[in-house]
């Protein structure tokens, strides 16, 4: 029995890497499954959300009762969020969005040649940041995966951004795993929600997220 605690809410959320494209075939990634953020997708949808997913190139299957929208670059991310936020009352950045992109995309396969290669980078949008940063912002959720300092950088990271609530995840445990352990971070305090299949932690932040929604706080 799954209670339909996230009825008649929209949520956008992005998931997975972005690809930002040299040339035709090669281009600069992060590494990210898309596992949690399809995990989170799939948890909504369950919960009664409408469900908007844009997401980067990953190898998963829509969820079921997800509208999926695929995208490549972060600007083309950024776009497709735009297009689908309005209406929505909540917005979750999971993806890894590349910092940079190249500056030039070559039209044509850049051939090998004696010597290096220069490659001049430019900085994406922060598309999470500019959501929260909007007149009249949905409830933003954040992702943070850290190295090491969690609670410091995850803190911060929500105070920069603007966002009532995060996700933080040490990236050596969860890369492309099936599970994962995640603290998550509100304007009341810190929520370790301990260490669990991903499915099963979706199904665990969907229910905070519903609490706060509802204008509850969680204990
Ligand atoms: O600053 P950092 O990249 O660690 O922040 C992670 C959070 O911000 C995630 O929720 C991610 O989806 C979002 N983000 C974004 N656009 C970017 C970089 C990060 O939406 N260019």
């Amino acid at each position: 029995f799954q209670p339909k605690i996230m009825a008649g809410r929209k949520v956008v959320l992005t998931a997975g890497p972005t690809f930002e494209a040299i040339d035709p075939v090669r281009g600069i990634t992060n590494s990210s499954s898309g596992k949690m953020g399809y995990a989170l997708a799939r948890a909504l949808a369950r919960a009664g959300a409408e469900v908007v997913l844009v997401s980067g190139p990953v190898a998963l299957p829509a969820p079921a009762g997800v509208r999926r929208v695929s995208v490549r670059g972060a600007l083309d991310m950024r776009d497709a969020v735009f297009a689908a936020l309005p209406g929505a009352e909540v917005f979750i950045g999971v993806a890894a969005v590349a910092d940079y992109r190249p500056q030039q995309r070559a039209e044509h396969k850049i051939k090998k040649a004696e010597g290096g290669l220069e490659l001049v980078l430019t900085p994406n949008p922060d598309i999470l940041a500019e959501v929260a940063a909007l007149p009249n912002p949905p409830f933003c959720v954040g992702f943070a995966a850290e190295s090491r300092e969690l609670d410091a950088y995850a803190e911060s990271k929500r105070r920069a951004k603007g966002l009532p609530m995060l996700v933080g995840n040490l990236v050596q445990d969860a890369l492309g795993a099936d599970d994962n352990e995640v603290v998550l971070y509100d304007d009341n305090g810190r929520y370790p929600l301990g260490r669990a299949a991903k499915d099963e932690l979706a199904r665990r932040i969907v229910e905070h997220l519903a609490t706060l929604l509802a204008g509850g706080e969680m204990r």
